[in-house]
């Protein structure tokens, strides 16, 4: 059988490139640059598979790849699959749940703990000699122990920082999601609540929900207004889960205290984009699930599942809407 033919559209650790050259013929982008249109366009004609982070998988894409069979991405989150489209011509798309969620809980907890005790600016303040005067009053921050969190959209990362919080900060954790989680309520000592309670009381806000087409622009003016003008919205989820220009106005006027944001509208950040100026937000670039040891775990996953799909085995890792 001829081996099926593969595009490697974003870095894998030397050892997992080394796996699918076993069973595929690889084309892979020159990293150096970044992606194009019409490069991927060029890489995608001829291809059986193609392994990725984040690229959009539209009708565009897909009427360039008539050879296309599975799509298969490093990253828990699918929402650059387009579903319909993929439906239709029977592409099988995968995604790498599971391995990644104990890392990006832990980075929740940093942006937690890096937006309220405002550990960026303090850094910053020290190093550059500021720390002059007896009186430090104006650097304090606002305490995470006993304060309440809010999580919006509980998957297994919410779970994962539902027990960190409660469990690692004594906080005061409530949650609210499409489906109750009963078990995890007894377990945990945490409470359901409707979304506009959560902003309406929490000392934190946490957007955990995937990006689908109810979730996006979830949190807009009239939420963020809901919200305490002591409280930090936390977004680790999608950038298009936020109305932007709504959380700038907020972080401005000081409808809301501050952010901690992993992800934006658009990614790569536009390097003029308001949010990297203003001190009360705190900002990291979509680096959730960004270890070693688990972007390495991500992209064997990923890997496997490509090539189990191309030789006709069901990965166990198609997202549920293509299986
Ligand atoms: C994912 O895998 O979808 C996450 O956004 C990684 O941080």
């Amino acid at each position: 059988m001829e081996k099926p033919k593969i595009f490697i559209a974003n870095p894998v650790p030397e050892d997992v490139e080394e796996f699918l050259k076993e069973s595929c013929e690889c084309v892979k982008w020159d990293f150096r640059y970044p992606k194009t249109l019409e490069g991927i366009l060029e890489n995608i004609r001829d291809v059986d598979g193609v392994i990725q982070v984040g690229m959009k998988i539209d009708d565009r894409i897909l009427d360039n790849a008539p050879r296309l069979k599975v799509v298969s991405n490093i990253s828990v989150g699918y929402n650059n699959y387009d579903l319909d489209a993929m439906k239709r011509r029977g592409i099988i798309g995968t995604n790498t749940p599971g391995v990644l969620d104990n890392t990006v809980s832990d980075l929740i907890l940093g942006l937690i703990l890096n937006s309220a005790r405002r550990i960026p600016e303090l850094n910053r303040f020290t190093k550059s000699g500021s720390w002059v005067k007896a009186d430090n009053s104006d650097l304090f921050g606002k305490d995470i122990h006993g304060s309440s969190l809010g999580i919006i959209g509980m998957g297994r990362i919410g779970e994962k920082v539902a027990r960190r919080a409660k469990l690692g900060f004594g906080m005061d954790v409530s949650y609210y999601n499409r489906s109750r989680k009963l078990e995890v309520e007894e377990e945990l000592g945490i409470v359901y609540r409707p979304m506009e309670e959560i902003l309406k009381i929490s000392d934190f806000v946490l957007l955990m929900t995937p990006l689908t087409p109810e979730t996006t622009h979830l949190v807009g003016e009239k939420e963020l207004k809901l919200m305490k003008a002591s409280a930090f919205l936390i977004n680790a989820s999608r950038g298009q889960v936020v109305d932007e220009k709504a959380l700038i106005k907020a972080l401005e006027e000081g409808w809301i205290a501050g952010a901690g944001l992993d992800v934006y509208e658009k990614e790569p950040i536009d390097a003029d984009n308001p949010l990297l100026r203003l001190q009360n937000a705190v900002t990291v670039p979509h680096i959730g699930s960004a270890t070693t040891k688990t972007r390495d775990e991500m992209a064997w996953a990923a890997a496997k599942a490509l090539v189990d799909e191309l030789y006709g085995k069901n990965s166990g890792m198609r997202v549920p809407e293509l299986s």
